[in-house]
């Protein structure tokens, strides 16, 4: 497939690495990091060098590939312990978001396939080499198809208000949160976007105000206890975000901070859009409360992007790195596939 320069993911040429942006560093620097193992892959998704639920399911399906290549290389006695043990390594890295356990599972099912066909580690490698490419490039084009439903629910010049980054850094390209944005601003649409800077690790400030800013579309960022300030001024046509996981009943898990939001809009009479991949629908857990919380380590709250830790030395801290925002505060969900307004049906994608 073929690469553009602002894409945050690619498998490297020799197909060793699964190259990501280091979004740690954004949006002060942009370097390239090389994940060579199913360890290093695990850890990037881990400590959020590679962030937002398409991309961890694109980076998950390439470091599934690489893990697999090198076991070819380096054990191939043990090809397929090894393949089981480095899936589940990675599509375990984080809980929250279901894309890393579908694309675990989307490669499984293509080696049982080829294992069954009577292939070998080698075909098998290569097999998901192939199916890796694939989910990778339908991210991209429903990526695309969210943004272009979405660029339907906001008139040119409208105002909206984004939490944490759901942009092309999240996802293979667009975004789905962002991506009505940003697809609108390369046809010359005009928006102005609120930014909330997403506390604790600031994903809003440092990468939405990032991408927005590139992309020339009027950016504002503000801390996320700001909302109520600009919606209560009548100034917000919109809140669009992304989302990690989603219910049957239609409630959402995302970013922190995004049920807050969500609050606020209804009081408001702020229309509140969802965009994710049909692929995020997860017709495994009824409710809201079947999604697994991420907790996170406090010291992200007290001491990380400060130059002085900002609360007294062991204090208690709370940090879950999700909420999850009950259906009913939600305007639609879209999708690759429509729009869905409560109450939702989603038994058309059947199970898994
Ligand atoms: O912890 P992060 O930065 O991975 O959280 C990301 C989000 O919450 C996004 O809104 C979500 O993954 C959707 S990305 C298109």
């Amino acid at each position: 497939m073929e690469y553009l320069e602002n894409d945050p993911i690619r498998l490297s040429a020799d197909r060793t690495a699964v190259e990501v942006i280091d979004q740690r560093l954004l949006p002060g620097e942009l370097r390239w990091v090389s994940l060579r193992s199913a360890g290093e892959v695990a850890e990037a998704i881990r400590t959020l060098a590679v962030r937002g639920a398409p991309l961890i399911g694109i980076c998950a399906a390439y470091g599934i590939c690489i893990a697999a290549a090198k076991a070819l290389r380096e054990d191939r006695e043990h090809f397929f312990e090894r393949f089981k043990t480095d899936s589940l390594v990675i599509s375990g890295a984080r809980p929250t978001a279901v894309d890393p356990y579908h694309a675990a599972q989307r490669l499984r099912r293509r080696l049982e396939r080829q294992r069954s066909a009577g292939h070998g580690p080698e075909e098998i490698t290569e097999g998901l080499f192939e199916e890796a490419v694939s989910l990778h490039e339908e991210e991209i084009r429903t990526c695309l198809a969210i943004s272009e439903l979405g660029l339907t629910l906001i008139k040119d010049g409208s105002t909206v208000i984004t939490h944490c980054n759901a942009g092309a850094m999240a996802t293979g390209r667009y975004g789905t949160g962002l991506g009505p944005l940003l697809l609108g601003a390369e046809k010359g649409y005009t928006f102005h976007a609120y930014v909330d800077e997403t506390r604790p690790l600031l994903q809003g400030a440092r990468i939405t105000a990032f991408e927005l800013m590139r992309a020339g579309v009027d950016t504002t960022l503000m801390c996320d206890d700001m909302a109520a300030y600009v919606m209560a001024q009548g100034k917000t046509d919109a809140c669009m975000v992304g989302c990690d996981r989603v219910a049957v009943n239609g409630d959402t898990a995302n970013k922190i901070g995004t049920c807050g939001l969500a609050v606020l809009a209804k009081h408001y009479g702020v229309p509140f859009y969802v965009f994710c991949p049909v692929s995020t629908i997860d017709l495994c857990c009824k409710t809201g409360a079947d999604i697994q919380i991420e907790m996170r380590d406090g010291r992200e709250i007290t001491g990380l992007y400060f130059e002085k830790p900002v609360a007294p030395e062991g204090v208690r801290c709370l940090d879950p790195s999700f909420d999850v925002t009950p259906a009913e505060l939600i305007t639609a969900i879209v999708t690759e596939r429509g729009i869905f307004y409560p109450p939702y049906d989603f038994s058309a994608f059947g199970k898994g």
